[in-house]
């Protein structure tokens, strides 16, 4: 695929795809990073004297207009994170409003299109909607990695109809995650937690044949306990999973993949911040009690295959991160690969929603490698599946 660097953008209308899907509440944006994240890619539009109009969703209203899924709420911050230009809003993303605002346009200015999921034809890859949205401007650049693993008509269908290259933020996901998986220097640790195992099974089945040791933590460690003939009391965990799971350690041993599974765990009667716990080995979980969080020799093994690699991939944490105390593994851990990183010694590139908020929360995130924005994008990476939106701009 090409780059920003490739295309001359002189005078031409560019049709920038985004993801400025962001976390929203009474109508303002409370986390405004894949806002900013776009910057660098509409700035270099500008430098290059083109005129960037931005195309993205919102939410998933289901091809219907839905006035609080309208992306004009968004609005604000963008403009915020544009100083110095002018950023106007077109009321649909396709036909003569958004004509109008793109013929309105001065040098430095903004276009920012109304949520593309508010037509059918978006989500259904519709030729039809493709060719609206291409007949808008000269130029593609797809910048929304995070969005790459649907095939939607501004993603995939758009892609093939007019000149199209990679952003800024799309170039620097691609970079960082082809040093974790792709070409990553060796060994490589994965760290996969959360909660159940049925959802990341394609992920964890992939990863197995690509890292040398894969640390699998949360609820789903407990399912593997479990395929293990090991007792988890009360704790959350897929009993009808247990086969599977043993599929995936015979995978793994046979890929010559270590799998590292709590020793100790830490374990409470409640489900609650602050509930009265203790800990114990994994192999002594009381019958009623769960597992909450590993213990601190788990955490110690894992601190010391942190030290005996060079990459480290994360998604989804240890415990149950989001009732204190019981986030201090994932906490401890993540600082563990913090320092290490900063040190020079690790490469470590995390991503998932959940991931990146128990990272933030352990005041690390900076001091990572690389934080994807992505959430599905980045776990069908994982799982080793082609990115529609990327391999379209290959065509
Ligand atoms: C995300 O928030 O992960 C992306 O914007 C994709 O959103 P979607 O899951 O609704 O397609």
């Amino acid at each position: 695929w090409k780059t920003l660097d490739d295309m001359d953008l002189k005078d031409k209308t560019v049709l920038v795809r985004v993801d400025i899907n962001v976390p929203v509440e009474n109508g303002r944006v409370t986390d405004a990073t894949r806002i900013e994240k776009i910057v660098p890619t509409i700035k270099d539009v500008i430098a290059k004297g083109g005129r960037p109009v931005l195309l993205a969703h919102f939410d998933r209203p289901k091809g219907k207009v839905v006035p609080g899924m309208s992306l004009r709420q968004v609005l604000p911050a963008l403009q915020a994170a544009l100083p110095g230009h002018r950023v106007s809003f077109a009321e649909d993303c396709i036909g003569g409003p958004a004509k109008q605002a793109i013929s309105a346009m001065q040098a430095g200015d903004v276009v920012l299109l109304e949520n593309t999921r508010f037509h059918p034809g978006e989500e259904k890859n519709d030729p039809m909607m493709a060719a609206a949205l291409a007949a808008l401007g000269d130029v593609f650049v797809n910048d929304a990695f995070s969005a790459a693993h649907r095939a939607h008509a501004s993603t995939d269908g758009i892609a093939r109809l007019i000149h199209a290259c990679a952003g800024r933020q799309m170039q620097a996901e691609l970079k960082a995650l082809d040093a974790a998986l792709g070409t990553p220097l060796r060994p490589v640790v994965a760290v996969v937690g959360g909660a159940k195992v049925s959802t990341k099974l394609d992920l964890l089945g992939n990863l197995v044949g690509k890292v040398n040791h894969l640390v699998i933590g949360g609820g789903m460690a407990n399912t593997f306990l479990v395929a293990q003939g090991i007792e988890v009391g009360k704790s959350l965990a897929e009993r009808d999973m247990a086969d599977t799971a043993r599929e995936i350690l015979a995978k793994a041993k046979a890929a010559g993949c270590t799998i590292h599974l709590p020793g100790d765990v830490v374990v409470a009667r409640d489900f609650a911040a602050h509930a009265p716990h203790e800990t114990v080995a994994a192999t002594a979980c009381p019958a009623d009690a769960m597992i909450l969080d590993a213990g601190p020799q788990a955490v110690a093994d894992i601190a010391q295959v942190f030290e005996s690699c060079r990459t480290l991939i994360w998604n989804g944490p240890l415990g149950a991160f989001e009732l204190e105390p019981f986030d201090s593994a994932t906490r401890t851990a993540a600082t563990k690969a913090a320092d290490l990183t900063a040190a020079g010694r690790l490469v470590s590139v995390a991503g998932g929603g959940d991931t990146v908020a128990a990272l933030n929360k352990a005041g690390v995130a900076e001091r990572f490698t690389y934080i994807s924005t992505a959430g599905g994008a980045f776990l069908e990476w994982m799982e080793g599946k082609p990115l529609p939106g990327v391999e379209a701009l290959n065509q």
